[in-house]
């Protein structure tokens, strides 16, 4: 079935042309041993029953004290969930395991250096660690509930511990991604008042032992510039008792956890018990404008929700190997490594280092030899094994029965090897889409009832009703081709609760688009606005297409243009910069600079390595553009505007779109003729672009 649909190009709209793909069936291996089978399922889950339908998740956890009122709307769109309700997070993801669960491996660190042993932390140890490192943090940090501590943790088992020992005191903990810079961790230190900063010395990435203290120094000062002084920096060591970091310990700042950790052995402390709406967790990401925004998770309300999702869409049991190959810097390492997996009692593997290190055969070794049985993780990851190492999954003697991809949009083609090479045409794959904000899935398949199509999530997941609005806020019918954007009729519980700080900004960002009644308390007025572009099908499966406001989404990772833009503009010589997305093979998207120097200023290659440095400096490596171009000016509005799309047109070899409206039009053919020819120098020219990419670079920018 290939139907190709062909749909006019109206003003405001953006046009679809794509084809649709066939559907996949789960396996009946697969179907028989699924936690949702039952169709009856999504009786329980409609609209009718909503929101009482969530009770469901929330009895997946141990409850000190139940709840009396299942969603309380009294003070829109601040949703309150399961209100009246106690609990403690990391009770029910440690504590409540331990009578039939004990000795079995809560986590399995597996670390970068093939030579380094995999390590099984059982729940037992788990256990241990975590009370002893919470006794730490309470007697010798001084915190209590509310309080938040900030961690700039790598990928190892201490994240966890340190995440869950702060659950098990209610201090709310804020986990900065490591590969993130020293200044990022400091504005997000300085944003959340944290008086605590848990670091470590050092981790693996590609075969070497990185410097990372180096970015605690670094992110204090940045702390302290904006007002605000940490207290005290915890400071784990990669290899314990072995310091690898060049920067010196500041005397009565710094300490090591495994010397101040010997005050603290076999010491227990009770799980508080926390009301539901308690935060747990912040989580800062980028938005279309100013610092990043502190997205305020809640506990009983994530909580049930991660574990309601990971047991219906990750269909995990509590005797499954579970890897989810993704950052718990990440919201998904925190939903999908830690809270999800071990609120249901399973084994959740973790990996230190990169995914081709050191080669294209180590995840499928790793799968191989810990008999993973449900892998997790980004079409960037999968584009980039595929790219390498096509053949290597069928060299390695594993077996998957569920794969998830989620992040960025994933390309037929890539979803395809994906079924084929990684899941051996034996695994389901569940395409979830959701974000930061969200806490869980919003849009997936579930995978024993709903077949899979290839580059659509599926419908909205159980208890999420979506809907596509145009500009106007008139619904965009189901199979019309049409776009629009994509919101959630209803509140959920994993929810974020709002932005640390910035209740307006929460509610500017997210609901004044579509709220159709300020004074309502009802919650139907209050669609979500989620920030994506979409289509929904005839059968009901959304295709998402990115972001419609000007956040640039790289290798699953989502940058603002703002904040590139400011960090850019660090550079002495600078005048004005404009970041743009390109199409990436791998990455999906990267990020190109256009950067107008200052008067009396001569290009030179200087420039683009300070704007890397710049870029790396403020916000990490992650974030450096793919390219940075030096222009005579850049292409502007009457008003002053930049327009991005003409610059990103350039960077795309797309169309630019109509230039009459430019103070300067003149200066596109310049700007394309220097831009394209290096590009075209360089070997990036890039491939045939698809409607919807083009459709993306064209809209870029219009969120101004
Ligand atoms: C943005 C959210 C929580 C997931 C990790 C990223 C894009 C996410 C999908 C998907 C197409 C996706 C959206 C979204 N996105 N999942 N399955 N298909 N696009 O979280 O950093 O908050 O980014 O990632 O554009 O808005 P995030």
């Amino acid at each position: 079935m290939e139907v190709a649909e062909e749909i006019q190009v109206s003003e405001g709209q953006i046009a679809v042309h794509w084809r649709e793909e066939e559907y996949f069936y789960p396996p009946a291996t697969f179907i028989s041993q699924a936690n949702a089978a039952d169709p009856a399922i999504f009786e329980r889950f409609s609209e009718e029953h909503f929101p009482e339908c969530f009770k469901e998740y929330a009895d997946l956890l141990d409850w000190d004290a139940y709840w009396h009122t299942t969603l309380d709307t009294s003070n829109p769109p601040f949703w309150k969930w399961f209100v009246g309700g106690r609990l403690n997070a990391c009770f029910n993801c440690v504590d409540r395991h331990l009578a039939t669960s004990h000795d079995k491996a809560a986590f399995i660190w597996v670390p970068e250096p093939e030579d380094q042993e995999t390590k099984a932390i059982t729940y037992q140890e788990l256990y241990r660690r975590v009370n002893e490192f919470a006794a730490l943090l309470r007697d010798f940090g001084g915190v209590k509930a509310g309080d938040r501590v900030t961690f700039h943790l790598p990928m190892v088992p201490e994240l966890p511990v340190a995440m869950l020992a702060c659950a098990r005191l209610g201090v709310i903990h804020s986990e900065v991604f490591g590969g993130f810079s020293g200044a990022a961790c400091g504005g997000r230190i300085a944003d959340s008042e944290s008086r605590i900063l848990v670091t470590m010395d050092s981790y693996y990435r590609e075969g070497k032992l990185l410097d990372h203290k180096v970015k605690a120094d670094e992110a204090l000062a940045v702390a302290h510039d904006r007002g605000f002084d940490v207290e005290k920096v915890l400071v784990w060591r990669r290899h314990p008792g072995q310091y690898s970091s060049e920067t010196p310990m500041v005397d009565g700042r710094d300490f090591f956890v495994d010397e101040l950790m010997d005050d603290y052995r076999e010491k227990l402390v009770e799980p508080v018990s926390m009301p539901a709406e308690a935060p747990l967790f912040l989580m800062y990401t980028s938005g279309t404008t100013g610092q990043p925004k502190g997205c305020q998770h809640s506990t009983g309300g994530y909580l049930s929700y991660v574990a309601g999702t990971s047991k219906y869409y990750q269909d995990i049991h509590p005797e499954d190997t579970y890897w989810c190959f993704a950052d718990i810097g990440w919201i998904t390492g925190h939903s999908y490594i830690v809270y999800g997996p071990l609120a249901l009692g399973t084994t959740s593997v973790m990996y230190e280092g990169v995914p081709t290190y050191p080669d294209p055969g180590r995840p499928w070794r790793i799968a191989e030899r810990l008999g993973v049985n449900i892998f997790h993780t980004a079409p960037t990851t999968i584009r980039m094994l595929r790219k390498v190492g096509p053949d290597e999954p069928a060299k390695y003697d594993y077996r998957f029965k569920h794969m998830t991809t989620v992040g960025e949009p994933i390309e037929p083609d890539v979803w395809r090897w994906y079924h084929e090479a990684v899941g051996k045409g034996e695994a389901v794959i569940v395409d979830t889409w959701w974000q930061t904000e969200n806490g869980g899935f919003l849009g997936s398949t579930l995978p024993a009832l709903q077949p899979m199509k290839p580059g659509s999530c599926g419908p909205g997941v159980l208890g999420i009703y979506p809907v596509i609005y145009d500009e106007q806020g008139e619904v965009v019918e189901a199979g019309s081709g049409r776009a629009g954007n994509i919101c959630i009729r209803n509140p959920w519980p994993g929810i974020f609760q709002g932005i640390w700080g910035q209740d307006e900004r929460f509610v500017q960002t997210y609901y004044e688009k579509y709220c159709r009644n300020k004074e309502s308390k009802d919650w139907r007025d209050w669609p979500y606005f989620a920030g994506d572009g979409a289509v929904q099908a005839a059968d009901g499966y959304f295709r998402i297409l990115g972001r419609v406001d000007d956040v640039i989404n790289v290798a699953g990772h989502r940058l603002g243009t703002k904040e590139l833009e400011s960090a850019t503009i660090t550079v002495d010589e600078i005048a004005e910069a404009a970041a743009v997305p390109v199409i990436d093979e791998i990455r999906g998207r990267a990020v190109e600079m256009y950067v107008a120097l200052k008067p009396g200023v001569d290009a030179n290659s200087d420039i683009e390595q300070k704007v890397q440095k710049a870029i790396e400096t403020e916000i990490g490596k992650i974030a450096r553009p793919k390219n940075v171009w030096i222009v005579p000016d850049m292409p502007k509005t009457r008003s002053g505007k930049i327009m991005r799309r003409v610059i990103a047109g350039i960077s795309n070899f797309a169309d630019v779109g109509d230039i009459t409206t430019l103070a300067n039009p003149e200066i596109v053919d310049e700007i394309r003729e220097h831009v394209q020819s290096e590009k075209v120098a360089r070997g990036e020219t890039p491939r045939e672009l698809s409607p919807e990419e083009m459709e993306e670079i064209k809209a870029f920018g219009r969120a101004e």
